[in-house]
């Protein structure tokens, strides 16, 4: 078989312009305007997000990268040989080929992931590495029900999800519930999960970390109205509209807005919102957690805690778990 053969035909379920354009109306119409951060993630977007992740300030992804780089082989002993991977977000890629240079002969790797290029793109980098690897990508928001691919005629152990970057914290609480209970049953009984989570810490860190001094996170934020007014036909002045985030102090996360810096009216399509001056869109909600409390977040979710590494500073922590 060839090696390019071994990436199936890609599971489409990516969200249609509809769903955006519903998630937007509905999200500008009430008393604290929001937008879902999921619709952060178009091509522009992901590249944005890449260039977060190895900015000074923004410390998650490289310590993440430290503990699954110390506990890779942690990680494989548990799941045994021919685990087949599912990993939920795949993005670039870069922590997934650590787990698959660990784990023994992984019969099937299955990339799940709302940015259909981006993932693709990763997708061909990771067969020309692994061309033994039997890939099976699905483009879908994962936070709702959907089938894995089929694999006819590949044998696999344990299957092995992977849900790393703290994306879980982009949840709120009850999200991050009913998400791992989605997760619980797309991996089936006695499945390994590998959940990166992002830790409470001083907030002088935590604000610089989504204040970047490059303003690579304010263009993140902004590319959203970019979005908005390319796929709705929006008429958001993007020069009207500034990056905050804040620490919000009661709920234990970071919170993403964006200022209207004057009285304006916006219309997408048929729709018109007003905004004052100073009235804010929350965009993203970036949840810090204990490791006691994600703990009991995940059992409360049918998973049994397996383990959890952090690095020396305690920023970050990564945990297994494993399916009822
Ligand atoms: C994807 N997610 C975990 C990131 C976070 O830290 O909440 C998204 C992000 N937003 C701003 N910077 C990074």
């Amino acid at each position: 078989m060839s090696k390019t053969r071994r990436i199936e035909a890609l599971q489409d379920l990516e969200p249609t312009t509809d769903e955006f354009h519903a998630s937007v109306i509905k999200g500008l119409s009430a008393p604290q305007k929001t937008l879902p951060c999921k619709f952060f993630y178009d091509e522009r977007g992901s590249q944005l997000f890449d260039e977060i992740c190895s900015l000074p300030e923004y410390y998650p992804t490289r310590t993440e990268l430290g503990i699954l780089e110390r506990h890779a082989g942690d990680i494989a002993r548990l799941a045994g040989p021919k685990a087949r991977l599912v990993e939920l977000g795949s993005g670039a890629g870069v922590k997934i080929r650590l787990l698959l240079r660990a784990l023994e002969a992984p019969a099937a790797y299955l990339p799940v992931e709302i940015s259909r290029e981006h993932m693709l793109a990763a997708n061909r980098s990771i067969a020309a590495r692994f061309p033994e690897l039997h890939i099976a990508p699905v483009c879908a928001d994962y936070t709702r029900p959907f089938a894995l691919p089929e694999l006819p005629g590949i044998e696999h152990g344990t299957t092995l999800g992977f849900f790393p970057g703290s994306t879980i914290g982009n949840f709120s609480r009850a999200e991050a519930v009913s998400f791992l209970r989605v997760a619980r049953d797309l991996l089936g009984k006695d499945a390994l999960m590998i959940v990166g989570v992002d830790l409470v810490k001083d907030t002088r860190l935590l604000r610089a970390a989504y204040n970047d001094t490059a303003g690579v996170t304010a263009a993140f934020n902004l590319n959203l109205l970019r979005r908005i007014n390319r796929e709705l036909g929006g008429t958001f002045d993007l020069a009207a509209f500034r990056h905050e985030a804040r620490w919000n102090e009661a709920l234990e996360r970071i919170e993403m807005h964006l200022v209207s810096m004057r009285e304006q009216q916006i219309a997408i399509r048929r729709d018109s919102f007003h905004f004052a001056e100073g009235e804010t869109i929350h965009t993203e909600s970036s949840h810090k957690y204990r490791i006691d409390g994600f703990k009991a977040l995940a059992m409360e979710a049918g998973y049994a805690p397996v383990d959890v590494w952090t690095d020396d500073e305690e920023l970050f922590s990564v945990h297994a778990l494993r399916t009822a």
